[in-house]
């Protein structure tokens, strides 16, 4: 998701105004914030950083520990497509593993990281409730199951077709 530098600011000031009470921000309030940020705009922009410390009456790095010790929050925008590969026993043991490496090279990138190009992110997942039909693995919202290396080519193959009729 791109965005506009004066529409994060927008939708930001717009947050901390719904959270503030008398026009006060506690600090018990920065997680919550944090969170409707990262609902809104998928990440927390780091020259969003600045401004949150000074509505809390925090430093910089006190936000930014915040923000890089809780793992669920992403300071870079989310990838068009996130690729979760199931990693949970079932799908281990009809292949996983192979699959797994097969959308790590396909893709070029390791688990909890981007592609180059930002189109792609790859996670992990601990069970897609696909484990008769393993191996599993969701794009985006949806499941795909019994995943062979040449049916990920061919989903991702048209993942990026859909992409560029939208370009
Ligand atoms: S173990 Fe992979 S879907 Fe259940």
């Amino acid at each position: 998701m791109k965005q506009d530098s004066t529409e994060t600011r927008r939708v930001i000031g717009d947050i901390l105004a719904l959270h503030a009470h008398n026009g006060l921000l506690g600090q018990d309030l920065l997680l919550p914030v944090l969170h409707a940020i990262q609902d809104r705009l998928g990440f927390i922009p780091p020259d969003a950083v600045e401004g949150l410390a000074q509505s809390f009456n925090l430093s910089r790095a006190e936000v930014h520990g915040v923000i890089t010790f809780y793992h669920y929050y992403k300071t870079t925008p989310p990838a068009r497509c996130t690729v979760q590969v199931c990693r949970a026993e079932a799908c281990q043991s009809m292949g996983g593993d192979a699959l797994l490496s097969h959308v790590q090279q396909a893709l070029g990138c390791d688990l909890h990281a981007h592609t180059a190009d930002g189109g792609f992110a790859l996670e992990p997942v601990y069970c897609l409730g696909q484990c008769a039909t393993a191996p599993a693995i969701m794009i985006n919202d949806a499941v795909h199951a019994r995943v062979t290396p040449q049916r990920f080519d061919r989903l991702v193959a048209k993942l990026s077709t859909k992409a560029e009729e939208v370009a």
